[in-house]
């Protein structure tokens, strides 16, 4: 059985076509479904931007100028775009107005821009503007600053918004190098995904270059009351001025987080390393921008318990910005294995034990997300299918937790060491290209399985990429620390001795153990006695919050109501408030508060929370 799949392996290798290295991706042949790009015709090498950034309409306006390669002698090119308005196209930077077409618009993938070339078009100049609610933007007035003081406008760019706010060709799997001039009002700084400026210009206009080819998601911009903070020689916050001393003390461990994952993987590449905190209605907690991630203030605890966020994001470094996934249905090469190397991360910094609760938390999210969803559902599997729809769709814990298990049982099987060597020298020989999930399979047969079949059996590795579910040989992780609540719970009378488990139970991954641990019949005295011991409702620790709080509307705890609506009203951050809102719709009653508190919560979200909660409560 053993030889009979390693034979097939080998056949199935030896019979790929060889194929013309036509875009920067080299391995194997690819079509992206969610971009209209053409590569194998003509395909994007650089990017100079020139942009004027508009806080009173709401606008970036400017021009986008394309180095591009005609692979084919075509004569036409294609870029997504997705609500601009494009103003005129020029080659080669002639005068004259060249011939384009737009696209008949896809609600998702937004319209094609063919723009006529001959085979010695080197660049295509495209004059456009963004639409007042392009998805990627959010423009935030001053009072939803922490400062108060300044409108701020920050991008997110992942999966497909690049193309609502630059021409390009949107896909992970072509990538490019830009320099960008930005022009913005000239008491504001501006930040992008390149090197940035560690002070105020004079005249609100800023230089940026990235020379090093990324793919169009990790563009971003941010353009705020902005100040730059030390942390080290390589590293150093970008925040408002009220906000920088505090995100500089929660992230003082940046240098060493570097430092360590250069330990397992080898050098970062990138230059430096910064984080940019912003605003709370940013939408994720964290984006893996090169050179500047953009992170959200509701990581700022105060005590440094979630800053496996900085791990995460920093880890993108290697897994994800250095070698990409092919298509948004391979994006679990991205986050699995990031939420793995983020693991190595903390338990280099941290230690085991650590680490250790941060692998119990993730599987027992992996087994709610596939009990939600069924275990026969197609969105089970690592391999993601979703063309025809928003990739957004596949941003799981599919492609997280169950990622990082495949991965993890592989570290088991292979032994450590072997598995590390493997990894830095997938890293290093995919460096800057893109993969795709067939050809990791590939690449993986040959460099760890070939040597030690027994991984094969071990592992089942086309169970794992292209099944559903979670396969039984998944490892079950364990942590002594959770081990003891687990008896604290078990011992319980039914009601809640006060005052005893503040001393026993203190850091946050313990605290969220304990709200997810406890059982869901749980009265509201219990609750009380609980709140009162450990203060979960007037946490400020947004994780915390969130768990409590879904436990709180399940279990009727009106005491908390008043922090909810508040919590939902200030945190944007799209994993944190739709569980709540989840919640919230499970009743008829609870429906009709959550439109009501949704309404003044909306204007604080950015367009990728506001589009999945906008779902949720929509009835038709
Ligand atoms: N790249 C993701 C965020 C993302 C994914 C944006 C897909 C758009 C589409 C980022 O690295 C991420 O995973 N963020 C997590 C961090 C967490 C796992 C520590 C988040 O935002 O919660
Ligand atoms: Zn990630």
């Amino acid at each position: 059985m053993k030889k009979l799949f390693l034979f097939f392996c080998i056949v199935f290798f030896a019979c790929q076509p060889k194929k013309k290295d036509i875009t920067n991706v080299e391995i194997g042949e690819r079509t992206d479904p969610h971009s209209f790009s053409e590569p194998d015709k003509a395909i994007v090498k650089h990017l100079d931007l020139e942009l004027r950034v508009d806080f009173s309409s709401h606008t970036i306006s400017g021009k986008a100028t394309w180095d591009i390669q005609n692979v084919s002698e075509a004569d036409s090119i294609v870029f997504d775009t997705h609500q601009l308005k494009i103003d005129k196209v020029t080659l080669n930077g002639l005068a004259e107005a060249a011939g384009y077409t737009l696209g008949r618009e896809n609600k998702i993938l937004g319209k094609a821009l063919t723009i006529k070339i001959t085979p010695d078009t080197k660049k295509v100049s495209i004059w456009y503007k963004t639409a007042a609610d392009a998805a990627a933007l959010q423009w935030l007035t001053a009072s939803q600053t922490a400062g108060k003081k300044h409108p701020y406008l920050f991008t997110q760019s992942q999966a497909i918004l690049a193309r609502t706010w630059v021409p390009c060709q949107d896909s992970p799997g072509i990538r490019f190098t830009y320099r960008a001039h930005v022009s913005v009002p000239k008491e504001l700084m501006a930040v992008m995904s390149a090197v940035n400026p560690q002070m105020r210009s004079k005249d609100g206009t800023y230089t940026f270059e990235q020379k090093k080819p990324i793919p169009s998601y990790l563009m971003s911009l941010a353009v705020g009351d902005i100040d730059f903070k030390e942390i080290d020689a390589r590293t150093g916050i970008y925040a408002e001025p009220s906000v920088l001393q505090k995100a500089a003390w929660e992230f003082a461990d940046m240098g060493k987080m570097v430092a360590a994952a250069e330990k397992i993987y080898g050098p970062y590449q990138w230059g430096r390393y910064d984080v940019l905190v912003l605003p709370p209605s940013f939408p994720f907690g964290g984006m893996e921008n090169p050179m500047l991630t953009f992170a959200t203030p509701t990581v700022l605890a105060g005590d440094r318990s979630l800053v496996n966020l900085i791990a995460h994001e920093l880890a993108h470094s290697w897994s994800g910005n250095l070698v990409t996934n092919a298509t948004w249905n391979d994006f679990w090469l991205n986050e699995g294995f990031t939420t793995y190397f983020e693991r190595r991360i903390i338990e280099e910094v941290y230690g085991r034990e650590e680490a250790e609760m941060q692998e119990v938390i993730g599987f027992n999210l992996l087994k709610a997300t596939v009990a939600e969803l069924g275990d026969k559902n197609d969105d089970t599997k690592l391999k993601g299918s979703f063309e025809n729809r928003n990739p957004d769709d596949g941003v799981t814990d599919i492609a997280y937790e169950k990622g990082y298990s495949f991965l993890r049982l592989m570290e088991e099987a292979a032994g450590r060491n072997v598995f590390d060597a493997f990894v830095s020298e997938y890293f290093k020989g995919h460096q800057f290209k893109s993969i795709g999930t067939e050809d990791f399979v590939l690449y993986l047969q040959k460099n760890l399985i070939a040597r030690d079949v027994k991984i094969s059996d071990k592992v089942l590795v086309s169970k794992w990429i292209y099944e559903p579910g979670i396969p039984s040989n998944v490892i079950i992780p364990s942590s002594v620390k959770f081990r003891a609540i687990d008896s604290i719970i078990k011992s319980w009378d039914g009601s809640v001795k006060a005052g005893r488990l503040a001393t026993k139970i203190k850091s946050t991954n313990e605290r969220l153990y304990l709200i997810s641990a406890l059982p869901d019949s749980l009265s509201t005295h219990d609750l009380s006695l609980l709140d009162k011991d450990l203060g979960f409702t007037r946490s400020e620790n947004t994780e915390i919050q969130c768990a409590w709080y879904t436990l709180a509307l399940r279990s009727n705890y009106e005491k908390a109501y008043p922090e909810i609506e508040k919590y939902l009203i200030n945190v944007g951050r799209r994993k944190l408030v739709l569980p709540l809102y989840k919640e919230m719709v499970k009743t008829e009653k609870g429906k009709k508060w959550a439109r009501e508190v949704y309404l003044r919560a909306r204007p604080n979200y950015h367009s990728v929370t506001f589009n999945t909660i906008d779902e949720l409560l929509d009835d038709r």
